[in-house]
């Protein structure tokens, strides 16, 4: 093909370099990857969980593997959110090129706005993206992405002080739903900018000697490949279901991957497990997935998405 693919992306009046963005969780505070990762390279990367208070996470263990997979209990472990704004934020702000999107956690509705009004006041975020979705904590988390008044009550909020900073917000939805199409809806009738998904899929493994659970916290949540067809097609049924931009992962390892999410509606993908097997494996999809759409003749990657034919 002639010319290079252009790899630019548009979520929520945000412009990425490139469709593919490092996963919340698995990319810590974006600072750890700074020697490893070119962040100017990576369409965007979301921070870990962050909360009003700091949270020391679940007992361990806390990460097993699984059959092309893993299963996490992390519990949403993190500096605070005060603590981010002044030791990891002015560090990020220096990293030429990297687009910081806030992955917010809450107990109540009143801890998500608490947040995104201290991440409000700091300079160097570029989006929200409000974790509706975590299935590894009592409280918070998938109970709200699970049930629609209360993720309509919490995304309200939520938008109300995030437009304060003019900053768009990102809803992430839980796969463990009966109906992804009517949280989706349910998200954009309330005011997400976009909308991201799947968190991790509710999961449990048991150690058969000693007949106890393999994860302290009895249940954990399962990512990687093999969470992969039912992500794409919960992809496919949000965004058939909604008119704001939906980011699409769960299980991508490769450009090839990525290509599947967009053409079954996704603008975006994001990518979390296999970094932990390659610390440089959003980098490499970016530039895998430009290649492919060189090779495959995708003037503008945008092109693809919703793309799949029947
Ligand atoms: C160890 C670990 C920690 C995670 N922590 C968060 C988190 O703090 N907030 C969040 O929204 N998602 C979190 N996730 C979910 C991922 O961002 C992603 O939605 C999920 O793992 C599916 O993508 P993947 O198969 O590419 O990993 C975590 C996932 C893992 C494996």
């Amino acid at each position: 093909m002639h010319g290079k693919p252009e790899m630019s992306v548009m979520v929520a009046g945000i412009g990425l370099r490139s469709p593919v963005i490092a996963a919340s969780g698995t990319f810590g505070y974006g600072v750890e990857f700074e020697e490893i990762v070119s962040l100017d390279r990576i369409g965007a990367f979301v921070t870990k969980g962050l909360s009003r208070e700091p949270m020391a996470g679940n007992a361990s263990p806390r990460i097993i593997e699984t059959p092309a997979g893993m299963m996490n209990a992390v519990g949403l472990q993190n500096i605070g959110v005060q603590a981010f704004v002044a030791e990891k934020l002015p560090k990020l702000r220096q990293m030429a090129g990297a687009v910081v999107i806030a992955n917010v956690f809450g107990f109540e509705i009143e801890d998500y706005v608490a947040v995104i009004r201290e991440l409000n006041d700091a300079e160097g975020v570029a989006m929200y993206e409000l974790n509706a979705s975590c299935p590894n904590t009592a409280h918070g988390g998938m109970v709200f992405g699970s049930d629609p008044s209360l993720l309509y009550d919490l995304v309200k909020r939520c938008r109300a002080t995030a437009d304060r900073a003019g900053r768009p917000l990102m809803v992430k939805l839980s796969p463990n739903v009966t109906s992804i199409a009517r949280m989706a809806r349910v998200a954009q009738e309330a005011g997400a900018q976009a909308i991201s998904l799947v968190n991790t899929f509710l999961a449990l493994a048991i150690d058969i000697e000693t007949r106890k659970p393999r994860i302290a916290n009895v249940t954990g949540g399962l990512s990687g490949p093999a969470i992969r067809p039912i992500a794409v097609r919960m992809v496919h049924e949000a965004a058939q279901a909604v008119t704001i931009p939906v980011v699409g992962m769960g299980g991508i390892v490769r450009a090839e991957d990525a290509v599947e999410f967009l053409l079954a509606g996704a603008t975006a993908v994001e990518v979390g497990t296999a970094s932990f097997a390659d610390p440089r494996a959003v980098e490499n999809i970016a530039n895998g997935l430009r290649k492919w759409c060189a090779e495959h003749e995708v003037a503008h990657v945008s092109e693809l998405t919703g793309a799949m034919g029947r």
